[in-house]
């Protein structure tokens, strides 16, 4: 057991620190290209609403879980469920699924690394090429990379808690923001990017479907951190002196404002590239829309601002995905670091060594899942298409695990280590939240719908994934 544990220094040192999870890909990438195909406005006021009403609640408790034990999430459900041999089961659940998306994400991280690169060399030309993906994701350098950016994660993560996560937040983050708000003013001076702003802001209801709603649901999910042990973790690095509800609330908003504001900058620089483009031929996947056409985008802007401004532009959009995946990443790892510190008693410094091993070893297979290894690109059959390893990763812990985590962590809190305990650690340190109408929906909404809506997704999501129907199909 480790004697005394480190403590975020201050309250928005908390709150950067958790923006910092928060914000990632899934914010700079995802959401726009989500909202632009999925009814522009529309999509926002329903993301909003699950954001507010359904995530927050859920971020609230799994905080609660954390700085009532101050604990790791295995040792966190441990402790409050009695020892019950059931209830171990969500803190593994909650200890697995961090460590096994931080593979899948540190492979794409490793790739906005590997861009970035290329465009400091002067080479944006070459990046919007067909083939240059294909070829730059199968060579070798993806390893070095890779090893870069691990030395880098861990680099912060061994200076702890406070000298290290919460510094690079206290650094990153401002500088994130700022940049954002440049680029985005940069971009709204463009020819035709209002009509992008247009497309983006105002609502086309007829594009929202079961499908649609389900998606947002699943993008506020994942955007907010949760289901992946990170806010049970960092809960207990917060002070008890710090409101839960007012951190959660502007950790929310915080990533929330970010993901709109990216929405800002992707939508007109589509427009401008492009004013009668067909958002329906835009690829869902980030990926795609990260590799693939975006650094087209970005050449474009050589006609205005010359090769070498178009360059530095897609150099500060690659930075600024770069860092806000980075954040997420040290969010993330510290999980298993956390686990192995408090379960087993390891110095941090040998915690961050095993779980950099293993977590080694299996990005290596996950980044050798595009063809470099044939076993690896086709390592299952699900819903009757070949998978890669890579997939697999994705589609069982960010798709499917995610959802149970958070409906576990629901019924968890309410029913077993009861409504009026988790009641009691919101209003430590929140004077005003006892009789509050924040404390009424919180309570009762954890117990009741936010669970069945968790529910429905997480058996959507098997259905869709592993059998290749739809809850909405059978409506
Ligand atoms: N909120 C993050 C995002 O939107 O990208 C989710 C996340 C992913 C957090 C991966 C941490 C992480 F390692």
């Amino acid at each position: 057991m480790s004697a005394a544990r480190e403590h975020f220094g201050s309250r928005i040192g908390f709150i950067l620190a958790a923006a910092g999870s928060a914000v990632g890909i899934g914010n700079l990438v995802s959401f726009p290209v989500a909202a632009t195909k999925s009814g522009g406005g529309a999509f926002l006021l329903v993301y909003a609403l699950f954001v507010f009403f359904i995530c927050l609640p859920v971020m609230m408790a799994e905080l609660a879980l954390g700085r009532r034990t101050d604990k790791d999430p295995v040792g966190a459900y441990r402790q409050l469920s009695g020892g019950s041999r059931l209830w171990r089961i969500p803190g593994w659940f909650a200890l697995i699924t961090p460590f096994m998306i931080a593979v899948f994400y540190m492979v794409v991280t490793v790739w906005v690394l590997g861009y970035l690169v290329e465009i400091f060399k002067g080479n944006l030309t070459s990046l919007t090429t067909e083939a240059y993906f294909g070829e730059f994701i199968n060579s070798k350098t993806v390893f070095v990379y890779l090893i870069a950016l691990m030395l880098i994660i861990n680099g912060v993560l061994s200076l702890g808690v406070r000298d290290g996560i919460e510094r690079a937040a206290k650094t990153l983050m401002p500088m994130l923001f700022v940049m954002l708000v440049a680029l985005v003013v940069f971009v709204l001076t463009r020819e035709n990017a209002i009509i992008g702003v247009k497309y983006y802001l105002i609502p086309d209801f007829a594009k929202l479907s079961g499908e649609v709603v389900s998606k947002a649901m699943a993008q506020a999910f994942f955007s907010l951190s949760l289901g992946m042990g990170i806010m049970i973790t960092y809960g207990s690095y917060m002070k008890k002196r710090d409101s839960i509800p007012g951190s959660a609330k502007a950790v929310a908003l915080t990533d929330t404002l970010v993901a709109f504001t990216a929405g800002l900058l992707i939508l007109p620089s589509i427009f401008h590239f492009n004013p009668q483009i067909d958002t329906a031929t835009l690829s869902d996947s980030s990926a795609g829309m990260i590799f693939l056409f975006l650094p087209k985008i970005f050449l474009s802007l050589q006609d205005s601002i010359g090769y070498f401004g178009a360059s530095i532009f897609a150099a500060a959009f690659f930075f600024l995905v770069f860092v806000a995946a980075l954040t997420s990443l040290v969010s993330i790892i510290e999980v298993p670091i956390a686990t192995l510190r408090d379960e087993r008693g390891m110095s941090r410094k040998k915690a961050i060594y095993a779980v950099a091993a293993v977590q080694f070893v299996l990005a290596v297979c996950c980044a050798m899942s595009f063809g470099m290894a044939d076993w690896l690109t086709q390592f299952i059959t699900l819903a009757g298409s070949d998978k890669s390893f890579f997939d697999l990763v994705e589609i069982l812990f960010y798709d499917t695990i995610l959802p149970l985590n958070g409906l576990l962590v629901c019924i968890f809190v309410i029913y077993k280590w009861k409504r009026a305990n988790f009641d009691k650690e919101l209003q430590e340190g929140d004077k005003g939240f006892a009789g509050s109408l924040s404390q009424k929906y919180v309570n009762f909404s954890l117990g009741t719908f936010i669970p069945a809506i968790l529910l429905l997704v997480f058996i959507n999501t098997v259905m869709l994934k592993f059998f290749n129907t739809s809850l909405f199909n059978l409506i």
